[in-house]
């Protein structure tokens, strides 16, 4: 089958989110998502991103975004130059857009500065936000667990939605995939991302048969070996599967999937954890309780796909296989 068979619908797109080569956007992941990973998912041909708040410097350091933004934006330009027919997909950034991210106006005029593509918003939808990212051409997709923020987001000007199902890593929502993306679709046709536990080409695939443009995933990539996290953490992604997940606001007080053995590595019962809430959220020293963070392993409940560490070229070359062989086994139901 040629590629032109695969060709998609991307009109209602705009440009930055167009040509992927799967339709298939990394997610950020706090801590593990460094230029390097970043840099080898958009040569793979998939949007790489990567929050904002992990570039951290220490004190009185120029700051540390800004040499991420220009190793990320130069890397990316001489691969485009030496590679005309496969070019990078564009990079994403995200803004954690709560009250004690301290660093966001500085972040925003960086980021504005080097006209970041896409940007992805999490936790609070302002409009200055996605004034900043219109005023250099950017796109922005905000993070939503629910279609009441999904509207509020729409409303505050984003440009687009990542809506976060059931059994996605790290902060995720409750709801199935198919209720939520089925309510949003009745009232928005533009971008929209499904993240929760798509670790494979076939749950892409569902994805995009259920109405979303992209799917949206993080969990998969920590164990790649780009990625930013100890050896434990991503071997602990390969032994696991969705009986090892478990969901709980302890850690930052918002609900969120954690690898349970890592909460029993650091004293806690995974089945009797206490509920926080979310006026414990603290994003002020650039992060939600750092240590908490690095002990405790957050995973969603896709990982049961993950059976090995490898590179991040393989992972995507994975699920690219996968999307095209499951799209030809359901178009030859409809075309036998
Ligand atoms: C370890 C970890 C850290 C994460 N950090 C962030 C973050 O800093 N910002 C953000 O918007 N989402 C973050 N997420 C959530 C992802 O953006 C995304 O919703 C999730 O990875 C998708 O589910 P999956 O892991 O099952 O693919 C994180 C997820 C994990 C697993």
């Amino acid at each position: 089958m040629t590629d032109a068979t695969w060709s998609r619908n991307e009109d209602h797109l705009p440009a930055a989110l167009r040509g992927l080569r799967i339709p298939l956007i990394a997610s950020p992941l706090f801590i593990i998502s460094v230029p390097e990973l970043v840099i080898a998912q958009c040569k793979a041909g998939i949007i790489g991103a990567f929050p904002a708040l992990n570039a951290r410097e220490t004190e009185g350091e120029p700051p540390l975004l800004e040499a991420w933004l220009k190793q990320i934006t130069e890397e990316l330009d001489r691969h485009n130059q030496e590679n005309p027919d496969r070019p990078a997909a564009p990079f994403a950034v995200n803004q954690i857009v709560h009250r004690s991210n301290t660093r966001l106006e500085r972040d925003l005029e960086i980021c504005t500065r080097w006209k970041v593509p896409v940007w992805i918003t999490s936790l609070g939808a302002r409009p200055e936000v996605n004034e900043a990212a219109h005023s250099c051409g950017g796109v922005v997709l905000h993070d939503v667990i629910n279609n009441r923020f999904a509207k509020k987001a729409i409303e505050k000007g984003a440009d687009g939605l990542v809506a976060v199902a059931a059994g996605a890593g790290g902060h995720a929502g409750q709801q199935s995939p198919f209720a939520l993306i089925r309510e949003i679709r009745s009232w928005f046709d533009g971008p929209l991302a499904l993240s929760g536990a798509i670790a494979t080409g076939e749950s892409l695939l569902a994805a995009r048969a259920m109405g979303a443009d992209f799917g949206y995933a993080g969990s998969p990539f920590i164990a790649t070996h780009e990625a930013n996290a100890q050896s434990e953490y991503k071997d602990m992604i390969v032994e696991s599967g969705a009986e090892d997940i478990v969901y709980s606001s302890l850690f930052t007080g918002v609900w969120g999937n954690y690898l349970k053995k890592s909460v029993s590595r650091a004293g806690m019962d995974p089945d009797n954890l206490p509920t926080a809430d979310a006026s414990s959220m603290n994003f002020g020293s650039g992060s939600s309780k750092p240590k908490a963070w690095k002990e405790i392993w957050g995973s969603g409940q896709g990982i049961g796909a993950v059976t090995e560490v490898c590179s991040t070229a393989d992972l995507v070359d994975r699920f690219d296989r996968e999307y095209r062989a499951a799209g030809a086994r359901l178009a030859a139901e409809f075309t036998g």
